[in-house]
């Protein structure tokens, strides 16, 4: 088997800001993710799932421990060499998606492709694919404040998705969506998984996003209990 492509090597975090306590929130997190998994974080609220989502992210530093993603150690990457790498190869769902309110649907997952160079009308002619890809073909040009929550949480998710990232990593990214509709993220995911190589690492709380991944990851108290 080839070399894993996300590999935690005894990562440690400790929040000391919040005084009275420091909070151990990783407790020494050993994890090995191959390319093309897809693999969902499971466990109470408050184990340390989105500390341990940030770090593999490299959106925040270990205490201590190491990040490897392929054959580079982000851990020990100064912060623009991090962030220069993130834009590259990752790509994240967050629990509070940033859209732009003054910007449609289109334009709102258009945008990570014109930042990267592609011509406006290109851009929005992959937003639309995608948009139609996430159930949002009948919402390309409203804005998220004509949208509920689990329309916007899509629009998110496509925009995640547009520049073909090797990594998504997702906290809790069906949290607001029914059944039928988590179903349906679920399968573009794996369908995107199949074509493209793409490797998913998704937070969540939902028994059925869970049984829909290759593995599932449980977490307690700042640790992998399996
Ligand atoms: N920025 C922070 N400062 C202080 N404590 C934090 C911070 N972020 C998270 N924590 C604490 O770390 C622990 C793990 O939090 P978190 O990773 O958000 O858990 P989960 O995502 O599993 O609910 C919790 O006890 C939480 O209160
Ligand atoms: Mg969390």
């Amino acid at each position: 088997m080839s070399k894993p492509i996300l590999i935690t090597e005894e990562l440690v975090k400790i929040f000391s800001q919040g005084t009275p306590l420091e909070v151990h929130a990783l407790q020494g997190v050993n994890l090995e993710i191959e390319k093309g998994e897809i693999v969902a974080i499971m466990g109470p609220s408050g184990c340390g799932k989105t500390t341990l989502l940030n770090m593999i992210g490299g959106l925040d530093r270990p205490t201590s421990g190491k990040v490897w993603i392929g054959n580079e150690e982000i851990t020990g990457y100064p912060d623009h060499e991090i962030t220069k790498f993130r834009k590259e190869n990752l790509s994240f769902i967050f629990q509070f998606f940033n859209l732009f309110d003054v910007l449609t649907a289109v334009e709102n997952v258009a945008l990570p492709l014109l930042l990267m160079g592609e011509p406006t009308k290109v851009a929005e002619e992959k937003s639309k694919v995608i948009l139609r890809e996430v159930g949002m073909g009948s919402r390309l040009y409203n804005r998220p404040n004509e949208m509920s929550g689990g329309q916007r949480q899509r629009v998110a998710i496509a925009r995640s998705l547009i520049t073909k990232p090797k990594i998504i990593l997702a906290d809790e990214p069906t949290g607001d969506l029914s059944s039928v509709i988590s179903r349906g993220i679920m399968k573009l995911f794996r369908r995107l998984n199949e074509d493209l190589g793409q490797t998913f690492v998704l937070v969540t709380h939902s028994e059925l996003i869970g049984s829909l991944c290759d593995r599932i990851i449980k977490m307690n108290d700042g640790l992998i209990i399996s």
